[in-house]
């Protein structure tokens, strides 16, 4: 039995926001790596515990994706080697693959006219979306294609009265009615979801999250994984939070400062925006600690620090006798360097789960901030037994 490869042929990994630095990299380092010019540092998927799962080769995965950007990749991964992200050598060497994708990239879709200039229902985006993957599948003859939404972070939904956001009945209700219920990052899950695709969403934007989709996904037979990559502080937090809890030491405060420049942070400046990237930060912590932490969150737009993201935290803790004492750690990371190889592990592991015929949300928390669980569950935050349940799944689909 082959430790990497189905042996189903060659597979699709589509980008929703393509052109961004995350999807940039992710590109630009399966193109590196395949052709031996690059190592595979940073590729969880290739350790023996995942790689158990037979995951599909990073040679059998064709690139494509919907963008609302029109900056060529090329000149994106010129930016990412100015920014330090990228060695100057590898661009010329995948340069003409590079130029490959960027034909197979497609407009995508952003509810705001100002920035589409069409007249298109949401309805009428759907079908356009879905028909865009659907000729992805058909032109390179894949036999399966995951959805993986790196486009820029949205603002959060509320449920409130929309019927459209929680039954599938209401929403296609609402769609043929000329309405707009679902945000983008939604809408292109949908598209996914009626093309038979799996999906991945690497952003704290609704996406897949919606009742509404969870239900279409159920009823799809798909399975899909989310949310929010954990790339830096919040990977550190679900490591040292079990450290506190386990050491029966109390940790009063956490506050968190982070600092990022690119595209993320230009975004993140919106205070609508960062709601979403805030809430899904702060999900793990209390969970993990059992109890209430004060402390405060910022993310702070500081356009020179290009590529890279900082974060500055500092916890206040509590030991025997109520000794009181402190922790403060500064990391700094290119943070397109350390999401991309975990887009390439999602989409392999997602691909290899459609494979399998799981449906629903599947229980890839380590890789995620806010991790997706079964309705009713509670999500495991902690990242030693995220890593136990991800190598239990993977011995287990080698097995199958
Ligand atoms: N880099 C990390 O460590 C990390 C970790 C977790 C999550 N993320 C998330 O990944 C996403 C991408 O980050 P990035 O640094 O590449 O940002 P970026 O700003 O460089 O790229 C975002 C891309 O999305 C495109 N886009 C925006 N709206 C779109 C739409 N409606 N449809 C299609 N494309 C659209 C933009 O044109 C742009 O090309 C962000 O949501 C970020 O929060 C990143």
């Amino acid at each position: 039995m082959s430790a990497e490869g189905t042996g189903t042929g060659r597979l699709g990994v589509w980008l929703v926001g393509a052109r961004g630095s995350v999807a940039t990299t992710t590109i630009l380092g399966a193109l590196a790596v395949r052709a031996g010019l690059s190592g595979r540092t940073g590729l969880v998927a290739e350790l023996p515990e995942v790689a158990a799962a037979r995951l599909p080769a990073l040679d059998d995965l064709v690139f494509g994706g919907h963008d609302i950007g029109c900056d060529p990749l090329v000149k994106r991964a010129e930016r990412l080697v100015a920014g330090g992200v990228v060695p100057a050598d590898l661009l010329p060497a995948v340069r003409e693959e590079l130029e490959a994708v960027e034909a197979r990239l497609r407009p995508g879709y952003d509810t705001s006219a100002v920035r589409t200039g069409s007249g298109e229902t949401q309805a009428e985006a759907v079908e356009r979306l879905a028909a865009d993957l659907t000729a992805f599948r058909i032109e390179h003859r894949l036999d399966r294609v995951v959805v993986v939404d790196v486009a820029s972070t949205e603002a959060p939904v509320e449920l409130g009265d929309s019927g459209a956001l929680v039954d599938p009945v209401a929403l296609d209700a609402a769609l043929a009615a000329g309405e707009a219920p679902l945000p983008p990052s939604s809408a292109y899950v949908l598209a996914a979801y009626r093309a038979g695709c799996p999906v991945v969403s690497f952003t704290p934007s609704p996406g897949p999250r919606l009742p509404v989709l969870s239900a279409i996904a159920a009823g799809h037979g798909l399975p899909w994984a989310g949310s929010d990559g954990k790339t830096g502080e919040t990977l550190l937090k679900s490591v040292l939070a079990p450290m506190f809890a386990t050491r029966g030491l109390r940790v009063n405060a956490w506050s968190s400062f982070n600092i990022l420049g690119g595209g993320d942070g230009a975004t993140l400046a919106d205070p609508d925006r960062a709601a979403s990237k805030l809430d899904s930060k702060g999900t793990g912590l209390e969970a993990i600690l059992g109890h209430p932490v004060q402390g405060p969150m910022h993310i702070d737009f500081v356009p020179d620090q290009g590529e890279q993201k900082t974060a500055i935290d500092h916890v206040s803790f509590e030991g025997f006798l109520g000794a009181r004492m402190s922790l403060q750690f500064t990391w700094t990371g290119y943070d397109s360097a350390l999401a991309a190889p975990l887009v390439l592990d999602l989409a392999r592991l997602t691909l290899r789960a459609h494979e399998l015929g799981e449906s629903g949300p599947l229980p890839f928390g380590f890789f995620f901030k806010d991790p997706a669980g079964p309705a009713g569950t509670t999500p495991e935050h902690r990242l030693a037994a995220q890593w136990d349940a991800l190598v239990a799944w993977c011995a287990d689909g080698g097995a199958r």
